[in-house]
């Protein structure tokens, strides 16, 4: 199996959450109503398994492995703009929590903006998702020997189990603050 094959499983749980921020964009719409339970599960998921758990195997193994072999200016250029998007998509994230921020704290007007940031982020997604199953991840894996994908896959998977501690001692933090 290639070590990009848990990133690709990953594109399809992101995707499941990303239609589902279509409705909900709809729903605030139409009932011009916040549910901020859904939101804030929302986000949570955005930023610790879309984020923190695959952005970051994608930026802090595979790009870091990646830096230092001769890509082709082809690759080096998806490389930059895949890390930019993910940089576009935080800030979208850390927009939609000061709406949601605003908007709880009773001004009406922030219920645009969350309806338009979560608008955003379901337009984001596909296609950086796209970007990377397509035209990027199978390909680069040409870069690697069969022992250097094996130690990447073995490090995705350390990496993913010190996350759960990791998300965890950060929440005892917050709660304890
Ligand atoms: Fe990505
Ligand atoms: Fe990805």
């Amino acid at each position: 199996m290639l070590p990009v094959a848990p990133l690709m499983i990953e594109h399809r749980l992101i995707e499941r959450l990303i239609r589902r921020l279509g409705v909900e964009v709809e729903r605030i719409r139409a009932r011009q109503e916040v549910d901020p339970v859904f939101i804030e599960r929302a986000v949570d998921f955005i930023r610790t398994y879309a984020d923190r758990c695959h952005h970051g195997k994608e930026e802090d193994i595979l790009f870091r492995d990646l830096a230092r072999k001769p890509l082709s200016p082809e690759h080096a250029r998806i490389m930059r703009e895949l890390t930019e998007e993910h940089v576009q998509a935080r800030g979208m994230v850390r927009a939609l929590m000061e709406a949601t921020q605003r908007h709880a704290q009773g001004d009406r007007s922030a219920l645009e903006s969350i309806a338009e940031l979560l608008a955003q982020l379901a337009a984001f997604y596909p296609v950086h998702i796209k970007k990377e199953d397509r035209g990027f991840f199978v390909p680069v894996m040409a870069y690697f020997t069969k022992e250097e994908q094996a130690a990447m896959f073995a490090e995705f998977w350390e990496f993913d189990r010190q996350l759960i501690h990791e998300k965890y001692k950060q929440v005892v933090e917050e709660l304890l603050a």
